[in-house]
């Protein structure tokens, strides 16, 4: 190991070792007795162990006080112990009964009874098993610790937020660049342009399923992308996010590549644009959430088009895509310097075409930084 691997690796463990104490610390306050994660964003933000669940028990438990443990399948332990700074690694073969370990597990960590904080995401088969080992307990969600300690980024993840919304800004340069010849070709292929892109600019993979909205598609906020073909004078919603160092983009732009659009698209179109920036206007720490949302509506209820904008303005992003703080009615949370959201507000009119515009901002101490900062027009 080199001596900024070492660096590195003392860095990492070290800030893993606070957010682990930080969980015990609320816990220890009175939101539980112990938290128990599988292969999940919690479990990476945690350890930095980030590989994806499988019918293996792989769990981690933090108990309120005392030393946090994996329980893991003895063929992810060279693993664990590369990759994370927890020392206590219990492990189990294949053969053995995993729920006798379980059991064990938290017998010896002194949480068979209390309040247990389950993983959001764990899979009900493994929820069963802790049922079955803690007969005594209740259950409860970790977001209830968790969320509140991943709601504010801390100066790493913004930076790797700062490089996956460049790498996202610059694949909208490269849609740009495509102008008319654009046209013909189908939304899977030009989805794959995109993917292509994004990793030839340093992304890894895609945050989410890519958007390629085309014409009456795009009237449709969550189509993914199929085999219709882009026609010269269609607007396109195009909203895709590629992760660096763990950390996700998520944005869209609106695009007409070549011809004239539908009559009514270039006031829609600019409808949208003010609704975002008026959105991106409000966003600022004492802020409540739902400010951000009123103040996008606003302009697009104003305009007419109120029942044409089916969602909310926008959601926190951190390891996952969507988390809190979600910038919707009813939400009086107020936003705090750190915390990154979307503001992505949109009208879709069924049958004819959709149009969303979509940055990330960060919330700073006198208002905010918008972490994607490509031209908002529709024309190449
Ligand atoms: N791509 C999903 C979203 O913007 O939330
Ligand atoms: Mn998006
Ligand atoms: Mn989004």
């Amino acid at each position: 190991m080199s001596e900024t691997d070492a660096d590195d690796h003392g860095t990492e463990a070290e800030l893993r070792r606070r957010r682990v104490e930080g969980t015990q610390r609320a816990l220890r306050a009175g939101a539980g007795d112990a938290l128990v994660l599988f292969p999940s964003r919690n479990l990476q933000y945690l350890t930095g162990f980030a590989e994806s669940p499988d019918e293996r028990h792989l769990l981690f438990l933090v108990p309120a006080d005392g030393d946090a443990a994996f329980f893991a399948p003895d063929l992810y332990e060279t693993q664990l112990r590369e990759e994370t700074a927890v020392a206590e690694i219990r492990t189990w073969s294949d053969g053995e009964d995993p729920v006798a370990g379980v059991r064990d597990l938290l017998a010896d960590c002194g949480v068979r009874g209390g309040h247990l904080l389950v993983d959001d995401t764990m899979w009900a088969t493994f929820t069963q098993d802790l049922r079955a080992a803690a007969p005594a307990a209740s259950f409860g969600l970790a977001s209830e610790v968790l969320s509140e300690l991943r709601v504010r980024k801390d100066a790493a993840e913004l930076d790797a937020m700062r490089r996956a919304a460049a790498v996202a800004d610059a694949v909208v340069g490269d849609l740009r660049d495509l102008g008319p010849d654009a046209v013909g070709m189908t939304e899977a292929e030009l989805s794959a342009f995109i993917e292509d892109r994004l990793t030839e600019r340093g992304g890894s993979g895609t945050s989410f399923e890519t958007i390629v909205g085309s014409g009456p598609n795009g009237a449709k906020p969550h189509h993914g992308h199929g085999d219709r073909e882009i026609r010269a004078g269609e607007p396109i919603v195009l909203d895709f996010g590629t992760r660096v160092d763990g950390y996700p983009s998520d944005q869209t732009r609106t695009l007409v590549f070549d011809g004239e659009p539908p009559a009514r698209y270039r006031e829609v179109h600019e409808v949208v644009r003010e609704a975002q920036q008026a959105g991106v206007a409000a966003v600022g720490p004492g802020v409540p959430a739902e400010a951000v949302d009123a103040a996008a509506r606003e302009v697009i209820e104003a305009a007419g088009y109120g029942d044409a904008f089916v969602h909310r303005t926008g959601h926190g992003v951190g390891l996952d895509v969507h988390e809190e703080p979600y910038a919707v009615a009813g939400n009086e949370r107020e936003l705090e310097p750190g915390m990154v959201l979307s503001v992505e507000p949109g009208i879709y009119l069924p049958d004819e075409f959709g149009v969303r515009i979509e940055d990330l901002v960060v919330v700073t101490e006198d208002g905010c930084e918008r972490l994607n900062d490509t031209d908002r027009d529709w024309r190449c």
